[in-house]
């Protein structure tokens, strides 16, 4: 058996692009691949001998919905993961540390943080130069078919992280995370006059959380992936009575 198993999250599209490249490059190695989108498909780990494993960064950990996959499908499987990370950041997060805590009996041998377009920018953080995000795609694109190829091919990557930055990380995400969200949340907004009704936005949600009617109600199981946001056909949503600018990357690759 030679076959391997792409498994992510994601909420705007980056970690799935790089599921796509590293597909790709590996079909061209002869090898095949299943990609599996963990909010459709249910994984029989018995048929891969290596796992990929890929989710955003949210507030410097993998989203709790992946987590909790991974949890529940991978814990007793033998084969090698690689763990990858698509973020805003340009550094290391200490996302990893904090999923090997959740993960402790998958034998991950190889991690590597992809840094591609901010999907956070209204709300916190800088929106991106379209230069900038053609080109930090096209780099990603190159990172991820390294990182998969190099996976495959049985060599091994580390990462490294000071036990105080991962202390402070969690610190920070346990302070921050819900009640960030829900402060951030009270401000966002359906402008009703361009809402078309469409239930995009409801039927897409990973969390189930959003309902537009009568008016926009998100509860606390979003995960803030920003899906509903950016994906709204009519671009209705509004922050702080502004429009939102949608992330809606050309995926250029600098070509
Ligand atoms: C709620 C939230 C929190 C985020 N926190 C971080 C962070 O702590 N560090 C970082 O580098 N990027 C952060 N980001 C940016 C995303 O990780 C990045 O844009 C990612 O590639 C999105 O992937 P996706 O399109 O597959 O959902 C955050 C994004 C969101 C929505
Ligand atoms: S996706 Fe946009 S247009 Fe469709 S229901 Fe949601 S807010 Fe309205
Ligand atoms: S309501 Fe929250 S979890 Fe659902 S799509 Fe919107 S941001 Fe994502």
């Amino acid at each position: 058996m030679n076959k391997v198993a792409i498994v992510y999250f994601s909420g705007t599209g980056n970690t799935k692009y790089v599921a796509d490249k590293m597909k790709s490059v590996i079909v061209r190695k002869g090898i095949e691949v299943d990609l599996i989108n963990i909010e459709k498909d249910k994984i029989n780990p018995k048929l891969y001998n290596k796992i990929i494993i890929g989710g955003p960064v949210y507030v410097e950990r993998y989203p709790e919905i992946l987590l909790r996959y991974l949890k529940e499908n991978l814990s007793e499987y033998k084969g090698e993961c690689m763990l990858y990370s698509t973020q805003a950041s340009e550094g290391q997060t200490p996302v990893f540390q904090h999923a090997m805590k959740r993960i402790k009996k998958v034998n991950v041998s190889y991690f590597d943080y992809i840094p591609m377009p901010n999907n956070f920018y209204n709300f916190m953080f800088k929106h991106c130069s379209k230069e900038k995000e053609v080109q930090l795609i096209k780099e990603a694109s190159e990172k991820a078919e390294k990182a998969a190829l190099e996976f495959c091919e049985g060599k091994s990557k580390s990462y490294d992280m000071p036990n105080n930055r991962v202390f402070l990380a969690d610190f920070a995400y346990k302070l921050t995370y819900p009640f960030l969200r829900d402060f951030l949340l009270r401000k966002l907004k359906v402008d009703e006059s361009k809402c078309i009704n469409c239930g995009l936005c409801v039927r897409s949600c990973p969390a189930k959380s959003i309902k537009i009617q009568p008016k926009l109600k998100i509860n606390n199981k979003c995960t803030f992936c920003q899906r509903c946001i950016h994906s709204c056909p009519k671009n209705a949503f509004v922050y702080k009575d502004k429009p939102i600018i949608q992330y809606k990357p050309d995926r250029g690759e600098g070509k």
